[in-house]
């Protein structure tokens, strides 16, 4: 039963994010699905809910899907279909509202499921994969990769965050640089720390060849 409902929602997700550009593509729901399992395992979560719940986390999403979001449409059309208690899908619907980076309006999740989903989406925005999303991101909001007049802005709030224009290089400041310590799980900090370590490199590397020094 868990079983088809997973494989249900994989292709659910699959369909409903095939046409998306701007990093939150089918891709990062698997890796988000895969990482939250990984990190689940270790802190003892319920293993279905996490799964249903990193699968689902974006379908509803402010910006990708503004008319479901506040009632998490997509989310629960989906999981009504199948025997799921309604104490499990409300769980689940409060774990993806609480999911998103919105600056230091940001929640911290109640459950340890929801502490799993966040930390396992925040890994996929670090690293080598989290680099190549950001400068997906950016080119598709029109914003160029970098300009030193252009400082960045830290420690915004949730409409600060949302409405701000700047460069990609700075979006490492203002959100990556800053995930590694949010981390909810002992077991996200540990992949984070090695995934901040590798956008650091990246980032020296990348203004040492801006000013021409490399
Ligand atoms: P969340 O998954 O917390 O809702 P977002 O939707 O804001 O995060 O981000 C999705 C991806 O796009 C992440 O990899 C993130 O780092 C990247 N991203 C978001 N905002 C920007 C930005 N202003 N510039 C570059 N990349 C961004
Ligand atoms: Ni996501």
């Amino acid at each position: 039963m868990d079983k088809m409902i997973i494989n249900d929602a994989i292709e659910f997700v699959r369909n409903t994010f095939q046409d998306d550009y701007s990093g939150h593509d089918y891709f990062h729901t698997l890796r988000v699905y895969k990482l939250a399992m990984r990190i689940a395992e270790q802190e003892n979560a319920d293993l279905l809910t996490v799964q249903l719940a990193a699968l689902l986390h974006d379908v509803d999403d402010i910006k990708l899907s503004p008319e479901t979001y506040a009632n998490k449409d997509k989310a629960t059309g989906f999981l009504r279909k199948y025997d799921i208690p309604e104490t499990m899908i409300k769980m689940i619907c409060n774990i993806i509202g609480e999911v998103s980076f919105r600056g230091t309006d940001s929640a911290t999740p109640e459950t340890i499921e929801g502490k799993c989903v966040q930390d396992a989406d925040r890994l996929d925005a670090m690293g080598a994969i989290g680099i190549a999303r950001a400068f997906a991101y950016g080119g598709n909001h029109n914003r160029i990769i970098h300009d030193p007049e252009i400082q960045p802005a830290v420690n915004m709030n949730a409409d600060q965050y949302r409405s701000h224009v700047s460069t990609t290089i700075n979006h490492f400041y203002e959100k990556l640089f800053q995930l590694k310590d949010r981390m909810n799980t002992d077991t996200a900090a540990r992949i984070a720390e090695q995934r901040e370590d590798y956008m650091k490199i990246f980032v020296s590397e990348f203004l040492e060849e801006w000013d021409g020094i490399r």
